[in-house]
């Protein structure tokens, strides 16, 4: 298949519009990451994201909605939590783990009583999901286990020869994915966090009036939330600022040669450093494009200087690379 890259006109947003309604797979940018979408009430095109992503049928989807009011469409016994939750953060990085309807086809949820859901908070996301007129189920449109997508460009590289279109909206602003909050068992053990994002624990509690746990790790709902995911190729080891300097002796004294990513330069013979963004907000919107590029670099290891700082991004970026940094190397 030759995928094609459009900008996002109104006739390309008919055409990409027109594929999802013949049950074909869409590259669709989300202020998150680029997703793989699909008409989420289509059985057969929802497998078909499965099979291109290489993800096992499990792994349940998140559907993206167009606004909120479509909501009951999708979840039954909504509790006002998760109205107030959903009028407060979206359109935004936010998904919802709510009770199915029993309509949701069961291809989408991996067989579970539950659906994720939320509203992405990017124009050229809305304006399809508006053109399309119902959900879409999109998962990152990475191969499984590899590092998300944050254009369009990235897109094509993990899976251009499983789509046709991808819709260019840019790079991703948020650049990590979105936060899991699970309500459905609000009665038993009260909202839980299943995957950090950029809506923390601390804004989520402010609106619900009542702390938000976090997963402990366990039963791996959310493959995002297995222990190696988001995985570039070359092994990558995270370090403290402190550390860095005898790590990286170390290998280079095994003859590795290395690929440095710090806010503090390096400059050793067969180190290629590269300056980490200052703050956290462009340290998660460039962090999934600099695991692409050393990847690239053909080098034998990635050091990645362990970020520093609090609040709902430093948590997910740290999530994302110890993930990474457990899962890379040798697949
Ligand atoms: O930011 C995002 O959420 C991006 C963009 C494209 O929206 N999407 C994304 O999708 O990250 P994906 O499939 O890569 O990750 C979605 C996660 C999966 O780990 C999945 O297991 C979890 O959501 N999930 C989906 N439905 C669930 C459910 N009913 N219960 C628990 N976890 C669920
Ligand atoms: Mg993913």
């Amino acid at each position: 298949m030759n995928a094609r890259i459009l900008p996002p006109g109104e006739e390309a947003l008919a055409e990409a519009a027109a594929k999802l309604r013949a049950g074909e797979l869409v590259g669709l940018p989300t202020e998150t990451v680029y997703g793989l979408a699909a008409d989420a009430r289509n059985p057969t095109a929802v497998r078909r994201i499965f099979a291109a992503k290489g993800r096992p049928s499990d792994h349940p989807l998140i559907v993206h909605l167009p606004s909120v009011e479509h909501l009951p469409q999708w979840a039954r016994d909504i509790p006002e939590e998760a109205w107030a939750l959903a009028r407060r953060f979206w359109p935004g990085p936010l998904t919802l783990v709510l009770m199915r309807r029993p309509e949701v086809p069961p291809e989408v949820t991996g067989g579970q009583e539950t659906v994720a859901l939320r509203v992405p908070a990017h124009p050229v996301a809305l304006a399809l999901l508006r053109a399309f007129g119902s959900g879409l189920a999109a998962p990152s449109a990475n191969r499984f286990g590899r590092v998300s997508p944050t254009t369009a460009a990235d897109v094509i590289e993990e899976l251009g020869d499983q789509v046709a279109l991808v819709l260019d909206g840019g790079p991703c602003p948020v650049g990590v994915e979105s936060t899991i909050l699970d309500l459905s068992r609000l009665d038993t053990v009260g909202p839980v966090i299943l995957r950090p994002g950029a809506v923390g624990a601390e804004e989520l509690a402010e609106v619900l009036g009542r702390p938000v746990a976090a997963a402990d790790g366990g039963a791996p709902r959310v493959s995002g939330s297995l222990p190696s995911h988001y995985a570039p190729i070359t092994p990558v080891r995270l370090a403290a600022l402190g550390e860095i300097e005898s790590l990286v002796s170390r290998l280079l004294a095994q003859g590795k040669r290395i690929a440095l990513w710090s806010r503090h330069p390096l400059e050793l013979p067969g180190v290629k450093w590269y300056e980490m963004p200052a703050t956290l907000e462009d340290l998660a919107r460039l962090l999934y494009a600099r695991l692409r590029a050393f990847d690239r670099l053909g080098v034998d290891e990635i050091v990645i200087e362990r970020p520093q700082g609090e609040g709902p991004l430093a948590r997910a970026i740290a999530d994302r690379l110890e993930r990474a940094a457990r899962g890379s190397g040798g697949r």
